[in-house]
C-alpha cells in the first residue's frame, strides 16, 4: 500500500508539471518551454520542449532522446530498484524492504517491488494500511472456527449454537435412551438373580409348599420319610448329563474346591458325595423340590420329571399340587 502510494506521489511529482496540466499560465517560470508541448500518454514523456518515447518497464532514462518521437538512452534499474511501468522516470524507485512482522513473497525484481505479507498469525486487511500487521483474534470459548486467519483477513468465530437448537433435541432424546437401558439392566439383574437362587427363594417359604411364577409349574414334592427319602433319591441323579454336573453343583452353592476334591471319584459316587454334603450344608432346608428345580434352570426338565416319577414311584415322596398330573414331558 505504502509503496503504490509512494509511486502515486512520485509520479504525480515527476509528470503533472508535464502533461496534467494544461498550458497555462506563467507561475512556473523556468518549465515555460516544457507546458508548450503535449505528448501521449503512457507512450511518451515531454523532454526539452519535445516528446521523448518512454524507456520500458526496468529502465530509467539516463539521457532524453534529441528527436521528437524518439527514445533517449534507457538504463537498467541497479539492483534494490526497480520502475514497474514504461515511463520517462530519470530515476528508479527504491525496493521496498519486509518489516520484521512480514515475510518476502516475492523478491524485488528491476520491473516489480517485493511483495510483503504478514507472518503467519498476522493479518493486515488489504482496504487498510498496512502499517503494523494485526495479530489474528482467537476464538472464545463458547465459539467455533468458521474460517482460519489468513494473511489478508482475520480469524472468523461463530458462537456454538446454544442448547436450544440441536441439542435440545438430542438431549431427551439421550436421556430416554439412557433411562431406558438403565431400567432394562435392573430388570435383567432381578430376573437372572432370581432364576439363579431358585434354592434361596425356596429356603425362605414355610414348608416350600407355595410354587412361585418361575418355577414352571413343577409339582411340589413331600418326603415321606424325612431327610432319608432325600437320600434315596440321590441315585436317580446319576441320569443328569455329566456335561451339567459341575454347573449344577455350582449353582446348589457347593464352591469348586468342595467339587474338584471329588472329581477323582466315579460320577456316581461324586454325586453322592456332593449331594451328601449339600444336605449337611442345607440341614432342615434341604429339599428335593431344589434339586429339581436346579436342574429346571439347566433346562433339563426331562430328568428333573424322570426323577420326579422314580421318588413318587419307589414311595419316597408324594405330590402336593395342582401340577403332579399329567405329565405330559414324561416320554
Ligand atoms: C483451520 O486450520 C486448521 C489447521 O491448520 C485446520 O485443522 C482446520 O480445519 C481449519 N479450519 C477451518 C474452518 O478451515
Amino acid at each position: 500500500m505504502i509503496i503504490f502510494n509512494e509511486v502515486l506521489v512520485v509520479s504525480f511529482l515527476l509528470f503533472t508539471p508535464t502533461w496534467a496540466f494544461p498550458p497555462s499560465g506563467v507561475e512556473l517560470g523556468g518549465s515555460r518551454r516544457r507546458r508548450d508541448v503535449t505528448c501521449r500518454d503512457n507512450v511518451e514523456h515531454p523532454s526539452n520542449n519535445i516528446c521523448c518515447k518512454n524507456c520500458p518497464a526496468g529502465k530509467y532514462v539516463k539521457s532524453p532522446c534529441t528527436r521528437a518521437g524518439e527514445m533517449g538512452e534507457c538504463e537498467e534499474c541497479v539492483f534494490g530498484t526497480y520502475i514497474e511501468h514504461s515511463s520517462g522516470l530519470e530515476r528508479c524507485f527504491k525496493c521496498t524492504l519486509c518489516r520484521p512482522d512480514q515475510e518476502v513473497v516475492r523478491p524485488c525484481t528491476s520491473t516489480q517491488d517485493t511483495e510483503c505479507q504478514c507472518k503467519a498469525g498476522r493479518f493486515c486487511a488489504p482496504d487498510q494500511a498496512c502499517e503494523v500487521c494485526k495479530t489474528c483474534s482467537r476464538c472464545k470459548k463458547d465459539e467455533v472456527i468458521v474460517r482460519n486467519c489468513t494473511t489478508t483477513t482475520n480469524t472468523e468465530c461463530k458462537k456454538i449454537q446454544s442448547p436450544s437448537a440441536s441439542t435440545s433435541v438430542i438431549a431427551p432424546v439421550i436421556g430416554m435412551f439412557l433411562l431406558v437401558a438403565f431400567c432394562c439392566l435392573i430388570w435383567a439383574i432381578v430376573w437372572y438373580r432370581k432364576r439363579r437362587r431358585p434354592t434361596d427363594s425356596q429356603s425362605n417359604r414355610p414348608d416350600g409348599l407355595k410354587a412361585g411364577e418361575d418355577d414352571e409349574q413343577f409339582p411340589e414334592l413331600v418326603p415321606l420319610n424325612g431327610e432319608e427319602s432325600l437320600r434315596r433319591c440321590f441315585e436317580y441323579f446319576e441320569e443328569l448329563d455329566v456335561d451339567y454336573h459341575k454347573r449344577f453343583f455350582r449353582h446348589l452353592g457347593i464352591v469348586d474346591n468342595v467339587i474338584k476334591s471329588k472329581e477323582h471319584l466315579s460320577f456316581e459316587d461324586r454325586m453322592h458325595e456332593v449331594l451328601n454334603i449339600w444336605v449337611e450344608k442345607m440341614g432342615r432346608d434341604a429339599s428335593l423340590n431344589d434339586l429339581l428345580k436346579a436342574l429346571l434352570v439347566f433346562n433339563q426338565r426331562r430328568t428333573a420329571e424322570n426323577i420326579k416319577q422314580k421318588a413318587i414311584d419307589y414311595g419316597h415322596y408324594k405330590c402336593e399340587n395342582e401340577f403332579c398330573e399329567p405329565f405330559s414331558g414324561i416320554v
